[in-house]
């Protein structure tokens, strides 16, 4: 633990007695970071920042908001008409949602594109994958309850996916989750709960996400270890002063959507209120889910043995494996990319199958947001099989066959090299 830097007797008497300042101080101000970080590693606190404002603005809405099938829909409408500032905290907190999915999937491509899930960040990303899972629970379950016609009825598609589990045990398991026979009263009830609960066990993740970065420290976009003091600068307030640039931009953004589009990335049908007697439609998730919905639809086939017609798989629980499957992925990809090269940068074959996977997730996207019709379902199950086919055929091959650019020796000598040649022709 660095020493604390400081004269003030109250903080010294603290500090000896719980070493709070001193361990602050040793993660965000001392803190040695490569000094070549680009501005994707701004990303990680951003996300930390929204998970604060979302926290705090879920708080406030809490205290307006009723769970109940009769009074959620009103209760939602009476924030926005009646409450002082009640649009503003509930805008906030609805395109928080989405702008925390845009930050998050940002700082998950970075990984990706340098390598940061590999040794030694297996952990670290596997915390990622963790607090992505948590992310997407407790934003189905918050999208429930302003209980208008997409809450209910993504509620109904989505809880009934576990009634695909075969012998039984999934019609049991949907009726244990929904606490009776349809999506109903209990069922809000819980996901009210649920949704409140969740984002305190993502902060508790998020601090073991940290502890693990912090073990080893920041990968960084050449993706070797730093050599030495030379390669490392403090991270505040270098690094501090990045983040807030960083921030103001974003802020910049965000408050454009709040003040001018804030139901650009909402679902107009979300403002009628729940009818179990009337199916939108089309029901689509919130745009952050498309991809998934894409994958989930994708399978139309039931897989069965060849020649005997025997059903293994139903189309049904199929979709609800691959939809699942394409996230418990992510958990093993430290494994599967065995190269010892991190950065794209240095792996021209890995770059271009990024960018090809990029584009499967955008066409994938938009064929969610499609009926499930033709050219749309094929089109999904292109992309869905490239999606698999990136992780568990192309990685493990790459890592074997691609032949890495040459590497530098050390983060700073490219720098200083450069640094030197500009000296010399002045
Ligand atoms: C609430 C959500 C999250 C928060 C608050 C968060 C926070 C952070 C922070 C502050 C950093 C250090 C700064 C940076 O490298 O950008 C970081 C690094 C990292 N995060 Fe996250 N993270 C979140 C979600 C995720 C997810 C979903 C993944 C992947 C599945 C992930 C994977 C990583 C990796 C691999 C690093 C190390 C990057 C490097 O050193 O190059 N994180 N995270």
């Amino acid at each position: 633990m660095s020493g604390l830097k400081t004269n003030n007797r109250a903080v010294k008497w603290l500090d000896s007695r719980l070493p709070i300042v001193s361990t602050m101080n040793h993660h965000l101000v001392d803190y040695p970071a490569p000094r070549n970080l680009n501005y994707l590693w701004n990303f990680g606190s951003l996300a930390g920042i929204v998970l604060v404002v979302m926290i705090v603005t879920g708080i406030l809405l809490a205290m307006q908001y009723t769970p109940h099938v009769d009074h959620a829909f009103d209760s939602v409408e009476r924030i926005m008409r009646d409450v002082n500032y009640g649009w503003l905290v509930r805008y906030i907190h609805m395109n928080g949602a989405s702008f925390f999915f845009i930050v998050v999937y940002a700082h998950m491509l970075r990984g990706l594109y340098y390598g940061s899930y590999k040794a030694p960040r297996e952990v670290l990303w596997g915390l990622g994958v963790i607090i992505l899972l948590l992310m997407m629970a407790t934003a189905f379950m918050g999208y429930v309850l302003p209980w208008g016609q997409m809450s209910f009825w993504g509620a109904t598609v989505i809880t009934n996916l576990f009634s695909a589990i075969p012998w039984g045990i999934g019609d049991a398991l949907v009726t244990w989750l929904w606490g009776g026979f349809s999506v109903d009263n209990p069922t809000l009830n819980r996901f009210f709960a649920l949704h409140y609960l969740l984002p305190f066990v993502i902060v508790a993740v998020v601090f073991l996400h940290l502890w693990a970065l912090h073990a080893f420290g920041s990968n960084n976009p050449l993706g070797i270890d730093a050599k030495g003091p030379q390669d490392k600068i403090p991270f505040h307030p270098y690094y501090t002063v990045k983040d807030m640039f960083g921030l103001g931009v974003f802020l910049i953004i965000f408050a454009a959507f709040v003040f001018y589009a804030p139901n650009y990335m909402g679902h107009p049908d979300n403002y009628i209120e729940a009818n179990p007697l009337v199916t939108p439609a089309h029901i689509v998730p919130e745009w952050y889910f498309l991809p998934f919905y894409a994958m989930l639809r994708a399978i139309t086939f039931d897989i069965s043995i060849p020649f005997t017609g025997i059903v293994l798989i139903e189309a049904k629980l199929g979709g609800v494996l691959v939809m699942f499957g394409s996230i418990i992925l992510l958990f093993f990809l430290p494994w599967l990319d065995s190269s010892p090269v991190r950065s794209a940068r240095f792996r021209p074959l890995y770059k271009q199958f990024f960018w090809l996977l990029v584009i499967a997730a955008v066409v994938l996207g938009y064929v969610g947001a499609m009926p499930p019709e033709q050219p749309w379902v094929t089109v999904g199950q292109i992309a869905t099989a490239y999606y698999f086919i990136h992780f568990l055929i192309i990685l493990p091959l790459l890592s074997k066959l691609e032949r890495p650019k040459p590497l530098p020796a050390s983060i700073s000598e490219p720098v200083l090299r450069s640094g030197n040649q500009s000296t010399e022709k002045a």
